[in-house]
């Protein structure tokens, strides 16, 4: 059995999603063993403890340095012997040295379509923002590996979602959690669990 830790930093929407497909009984040879906040008393939290996961806080304020805390959730990582990391909503960049300890071990969800509105600065309600500054018909949400270069991993799944006349940040963040995010992130975990995810030259392929 695969354990997989997921990374928290807010409402925990897409820890949800996670949670529901695990108990839809999708997650074949994988189970969510651990929640991990890089703030105390959030949403996400909560949602652990409703499903009886347990959880931790290792907050980003209480570490001046991002090494540090780097460092401090490397060592929760290997306690709680995890195989697969999922940031679903964490908002912190850690240091290349948690990546390096787990290569193609780490995947993030981003609320755009990659390579666009993506790396540092971009996140959360600044990427729907932006998207619709510049006007694109088109964005979505991608599923990729975490690599030391922010948003730069190897892709996983994308898929994608119309922008409509009168969409806000907001609007436009709804309909891509709900019909993209809450989608692609259990799919990809579920692959993962499956040993259907091979890289190679920075390449996801998925295996039949
Ligand atoms: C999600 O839209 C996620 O894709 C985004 O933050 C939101 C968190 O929502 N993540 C990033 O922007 C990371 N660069 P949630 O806490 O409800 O899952």
């Amino acid at each position: 059995m695969k354990n997989i830790v997921v990374l928290v930093s807010g409402g925990g929407t897409n820890l949800q999603a996670l949670i529901d497909a695990q108990e839809r009984g999708e997650f074949e040879g994988g189970r969510i063993t651990c929640v991990i906040s890089s703030k105390p008393g959030v949403y996400a939290l909560e949602r652990a403890k409703k499903h009886g996961i347990p959880s931790r806080v290792i907050a980003r304020k209480d570490f001046g340095d991002v090494v540090e805390y780097s460092k401090a959730i490397l060592g929760a990582l290997d306690e709680e012997k995890a195989d697969l990391v999922v940031y679903a909503g964490f908002m912190t960049i850690l240091d290349e040295l948690v990546v390096r300890a787990y290569p193609f071990k780490m995947m993030n969800v981003h609320p755009a379509l990659i390579p666009s509105f993506c790396g540092k600065g971009y996140y959360g309600l600044r990427v729907h923002e932006e998207a619709l500054k510049k006007g694109v018909k088109l964005t979505g949400a991608t599923v990729h590996f975490v690599t030391e270069v922010c948003d730069g991993g190897p892709i996983i799944l994308q898929k994608a979602v119309e922008v409509q006349n009168g969409d806000t940040p907001e609007i436009l963040q709804k309909r891509v959690m709900e019909q993209a995010e809450w989608k692609i992130l259990p799919q990809a975990v579920a692959l993962f669990c499956e040993d259907r995810l091979e890289v190679k030259d920075n390449i996801v392929i998925i295996k039949n």
